[in-house]
């Protein structure tokens, strides 16, 4: 049994990130510094994604082959501006990111989180582990059902029923490679990735079992996904736990 958390290639990007840190916070960015025999740079969308689009794409589709770099295209803008945020205040961890965004100001981060919020890019298919068709099925009811006696609620009750997410802050699930669905589960578990309390996923992912994981994540990888992969509309679900991200203050609300 793999531990989730070890999916993690977090020491593999010391490289990228130094590029990464160069590209952000190279010369472009420093324009207003610049001695004014120097023509100014122009300071365009495009230029600022450019510390993005290696790992994410160019339009936010992800690295499909790597498994893991993952997608950013159509997720609710909110939800992205706050995963920049987390990343930021230490809530999230992952050190390339938290190196790309830390100079970020909100409005900058708004202003990317909109732009790879309202791309629409065709999904691929990331490889799946083998798995048998007992633990698809057994994923396959964690999200659509999901374990009562476990107290687990089923993840399409605050993630829609196609799974595709909710506004404004819900993710979608579809789509997303096995490596990278496993990982986030195990990560919430090691507290490498939290959010605002109360942190729902922070209780769900302790509800699951290292199997429910695995399972839970082949079954989401497996799934084709619909042909609108929109987020659905705001307050068209009722989340079963209480989220910090969703505008709940506290364990009644
Ligand atoms: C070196 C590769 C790399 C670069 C460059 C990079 N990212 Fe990331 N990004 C990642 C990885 C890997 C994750 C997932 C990290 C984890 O395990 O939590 C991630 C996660 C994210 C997330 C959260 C996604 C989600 O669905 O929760 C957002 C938003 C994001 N990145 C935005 C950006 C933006 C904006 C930039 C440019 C300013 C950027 N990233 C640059 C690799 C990168
Ligand atoms: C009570 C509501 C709720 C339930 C139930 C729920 N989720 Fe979530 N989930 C959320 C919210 C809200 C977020 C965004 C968290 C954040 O902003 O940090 C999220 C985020 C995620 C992410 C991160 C996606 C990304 O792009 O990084 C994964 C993976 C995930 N959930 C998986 C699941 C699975 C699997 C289940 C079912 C076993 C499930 N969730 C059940 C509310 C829920």
């Amino acid at each position: 049994m793999n531990t989730n958390a070890s999916l993690r290639p977090a020491k593999s990007f010391g490289t990228a990130a130094l590029l990464v840190a160069a590209m952000l916070f190279g010369a472009p960015l420093r324009a207003a510094d610049a001695p004014p025999t120097h023509p100014t740079p122009p300071d365009t969308l495009q230029q600022r994604i450019a510390a993005c689009t290696t790992c994410h794409g160019v339009h936010g589709e992800g690295t499909p082959g790597s498994g893991y770099f993952p997608r950013l295209a159509g997720k609710p803008a909110a939800y992205l501006a706050r995963q920049m945020q987390d990343f930021q205040n230490g809530l999230r961890k992952y050190a390339p990111m938290e190196y790309t965004v830390r100079q970020l100001s909100p409005a900058y981060m708004q202003e990317i989180a909109e732009y790879f919020a309202a791309q629409q890019v065709p999904y691929s298919r990331s490889p799946l582990p083998p798995v048998s068709a007992a633990t698809l099925q057994r994923g396959e009811q964690l999200v659509s059902k999901g374990d009562p006696a476990n107290k687990i609620p089923a993840c399409a009750s605050c993630h829609g029923s196609q799974l595709t997410g909710v506004q404004p802050s819900t993710p979608g699930l579809v789509g997303l490679p096995y490596d990278y669905l496993s990982a986030q589960l195990g990560s919430w578990r090691t507290h490498t990735r939290g959010t605002v309390a109360p942190d729902c996923m922070a209780v769900v992912a302790n509800r699951l079992s290292d199997s429910d994981i695995t399972a839970v994540a082949a079954a989401l990888a497996s799934r084709q996904p619909p042909a609108d992969t929109h987020a659905q509309a705001a307050g068209s679900v009722t989340p079963p736990l209480p989220c910090g991200v969703l505008g709940a203050t506290g364990d009644g609300s």
